[in-house]
């Protein structure tokens, strides 16, 4: 549905590329998540999407068009087929709930009786039907971004971008948010793009994610592949801060390791038998209880020192708990 074939971004001005050889391929109905530091270029990635910017080299295939060969109308006729809603929700403040809805539908024209039915229709899926006369300012963080999917579904489009859109929002709110994109992508057969600095969304929601450190893909895979088995520095990072463990983590004596346990393994009192076994010292330095979408797992980062590191690690991994090592010995 999307492909990025060595695309890189310089912005006029600008020291360092924005972007720099970004290849990717987004199927069809997938969940795509991106996440980097902020600078990373999520955002440039995203707008490179919908013609909001062009690419500097390379090319961005949308949906069989090559995106920065279209002209005007090209580009118009793209943007229906590619919604996008954002994290401060860019609603119409003068205009009602219906209003902001109907806009799309509006300025392409549509006959005014299909609007009206159309935006009933958007404003029911998204729960809203009670809200349709209200203004933005009346409404809460959570609905505010249900108007925003309303809207950018109006032109039935294909591809849903998301730039950081639960960022505002609280915890609960996040997941009732989460949960509407993902019955859309499952009902509508959508493709959803998704950016964000939380790893939470990215486990509920995802199937693939990309890392992006200052403007390169450094690592693609599916989420489970990502999460429980980081390959690059970057990713390792953003699963540490997410496991609860400080990001000095990394900076502790001893050998850092993340001991990822599922089914029974979690209910084994494996930490004490190995510390016995191996005379090997720990200190528990961030743990959670997580989940994949449905699947719970639960990891912990520990310190490992003194006695035989190497046999607890052998050990562990016998009793069925994966361990990633997150720093070398003698760092
Ligand atoms: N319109 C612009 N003009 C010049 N430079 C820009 C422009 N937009 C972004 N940049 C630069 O491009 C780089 C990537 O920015 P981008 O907004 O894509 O990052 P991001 O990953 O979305 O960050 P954040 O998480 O803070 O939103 C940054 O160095 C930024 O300063
Ligand atoms: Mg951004």
């Amino acid at each position: 549905m999307i492909t990025f074939e060595a695309v890189s971004k310089s912005y006029p001005g600008g020291g360092r590329a924005a972007l720099t050889e970004v290849s990717l391929a987004v199927a069809p109905g997938e969940v795509f998540g991106v996440i980097g530091a902020s600078g990373a270029g999520k955002s440039t990635l995203i707008r490179l999407i919908n013609g909001l910017e062009k690419p500097s080299g390379g090319r961005v295939v949308v949906d069989g068009d090559d995106v920065a060969a279209l002209g005007v109308e090209g580009l118009r006729a793209l943007r229906r087929r590619v919604g996008m809603i954002f994290q401060h929700f860019n609603l119409l403040s003068s205009k009602t709930v219906a209003g902001n809805v109907a806009f799309p539908l509006r300025l392409a024209g549509v006959a005014e009786a299909e609007v009206k039915a159309r935006t009933a229709e958007l404003l029911a899926r998204v729960g809203l039907t009670d809200f349709a006369t209200k203004y933005p300012a009346q409404l809460s963080g959570g609905q505010k971004q249900r108007v925003g999917i309303a809207r950018a579904l109006a032109t039935e489009p294909k591809v849903l971008l998301c730039d950081e859109a639960t960022s505002a929002l609280d915890p609960e709110t996040t997941e009732q948010i989460l949960e509407l994109v993902s019955n859309l992508n499952r009902e509508l057969g959508l493709t959803i793009v998704l950016i964000t600095h939380e790893m939470d969304v990215v486990r509920r929601v995802c199937d693939r994610v990309a890392v992006l450190d200052g403007g390169r893909v450094v690592e693609t895979g599916t989420v489970e592949a990502v999460f429980l088995h980081p390959a690059s520095a970057t990713a390792r990072r953003f699963v540490l801060e997410a496991d609860g463990a400080p990001s000095e983590a990394a900076m502790v004596d001893g050998r850092v390791v993340r001991l990822t346990f599922r089914g029974e393994a979690t209910y084994r009192p494996i930490l004490g038998a190995v510390a016995r076994e191996t005379g090997v010292d720990y200190s528990i330095l961030g743990g959670r209880i997580h989940r994949l979408r449905e699947t719970p797992y639960g990891q912990l980062t520990l310190s490992l020192a003194g006695g035989d590191v190497e046999a607890a690690i052998a050990r562990f991994r016998a009793d069925g708990v994966r361990v990633d090592l997150v720093t070398e010995a003698g760092r």
